[in-house]
């Protein structure tokens, strides 16, 4: 809904971080019986990074949450909440979050993992916009981070060829203002889930079932099928609640999940290919880091300005989805 109350959730800063090891779509034709224009044409995919041995999930979210408070200009000690976004933490438990928060230095306030797949930072966002609004806390870091070469099988060429390793985070802040739409903060948040879909994108593995880590399978038509749906209905009535339409986002930054997914939305909702944010064809999919690390991308290269109107959105497995509207 729209929020015209008196706080509003402001992004004060964003950053990322991705891995060292560079894997190339040719690197992978050495493991797999694939090949780049076979990988570009389908996914818009270049390349991607690999996590190095002892790096971990919260190894690279702590160096994005540090890069997005040198943003902010803000200190560890400003932050009261942590929402790591993640479906490959360190360990079961304890939340990866929470060794973030220990590496910053944290001992106050609240940090815990949020787990909906590629809609992960979306997800998180949302609940931290909500967090900050009920007064409960002040300045929250969201982050999104993934190790998930540490979950693809490796001998799976429909999958292996999709994903990478990364991190990125934003600072946000509580901030009262007029509630006016020309305010910054968010806007308008809009989240779905589809548990019926859950066979279509998973992991074969988990603590209660296998007591496995597992892999991650996919049956990749159909969650395309239903992604361009699904994203387009979600952006459709994001932008409703805040009374926008399409042509009036500046920046449109997509989960970078596949390029002709995101070509397909853009079509679709008549946006200008110029206003979107691309990042895939440098990271492949890093699930719930790819939001982040496109923003930050975004502001650090000047393109995303104050006071422009971004729309993020994602979709991932579950089927979860959502969007979140944004005057930067
Ligand atoms: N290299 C070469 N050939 C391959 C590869 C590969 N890496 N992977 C599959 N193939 C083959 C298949 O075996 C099949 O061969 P066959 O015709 O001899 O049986 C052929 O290519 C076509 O396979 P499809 O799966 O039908 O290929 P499709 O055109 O659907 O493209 C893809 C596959 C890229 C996965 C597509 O379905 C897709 O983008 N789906 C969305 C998946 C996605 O983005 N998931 C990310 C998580 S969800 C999210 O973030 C939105």
């Amino acid at each position: 809904m729209v929020r015209l109350g008196t706080v509003r959730t402001v992004i004060k800063g964003c950053g990322g971080y991705l891995p060292e090891r560079v894997l190339t779509n040719a690197d992978l034709a050495k493991m797999v019986d694939t090949s780049d224009s076979w990988i570009t044409e389908r996914t818009g995919i270049k390349e991607r990074r690999i996590a190095a041995e002892g790096e971990l999930t919260s190894t690279m979210g702590a160096l994005a949450a540090k890069a997005a408070l040198t943003d902010a200009g803000l200190a560890p000690e400003d932050i009261d909440l942590i929402i790591l976004a993640t479906s490959t933490p360190d360990q079961t438990f304890p939340a990866s979050a929470v060794t973030i928060q220990a590496d910053l230095g944290i001992t106050h306030g609240a940090a815990f993992d949020m787990q909906a797949v590629c809609s992960g930072f979306v997800f998180a966002l949302a609940t931290a916009d909500s967090y900050l609004k009920s007064g409960q806390f002040k300045r929250a870091l969201v982050i999104g981070a993934e190790a998930f070469s540490r979950i693809l099988d490796w001998k799976d060429r429909s999958t292996c060829v999709l994903f990478g390793d990364g991190a990125g985070a934003v600072v946000v802040e509580a901030q009262k203002l007029n509630g006016a739409l020309t305010d910054r903060g968010i806007l308008a948040t809009c989240l779905r889930s589809d548990g019926r879909y859950r066979d279509k994108l998973y992991v074969d593995g988990g603590p209660s079932s296998t007591g496995t880590v597992g892999h991650v399978r996919m049956d990749g038509p159909e969650v395309f099928r239903h992604a361009v749906t699904n994203i387009s209905e979600v952006i459709g009535t994001t932008l409703a609640q805040a009374g926008y339409v399409s042509s009036d986002i500046d920046w449109f930054v997509p989960h970078q999940a596949n390029k002709r997914i995101l070509d397909g939305t853009a079509r679709k909702l008549g946006l200008d290919p110029e206003r979107i944010i691309i990042t895939v064809d440098k990271h492949a999919n890093t699930s719930a880091a790819s939001i982040p690390l496109a923003l930050s991308q975004g502001s650090a290269d000047g393109r995303i300005k104050q006071g422009d109107l971004v729309l993020i959105e994602a979709m991932g497995g579950g089927f979860t989805w959502g969007a979140l509207l944004i005057r930067w």
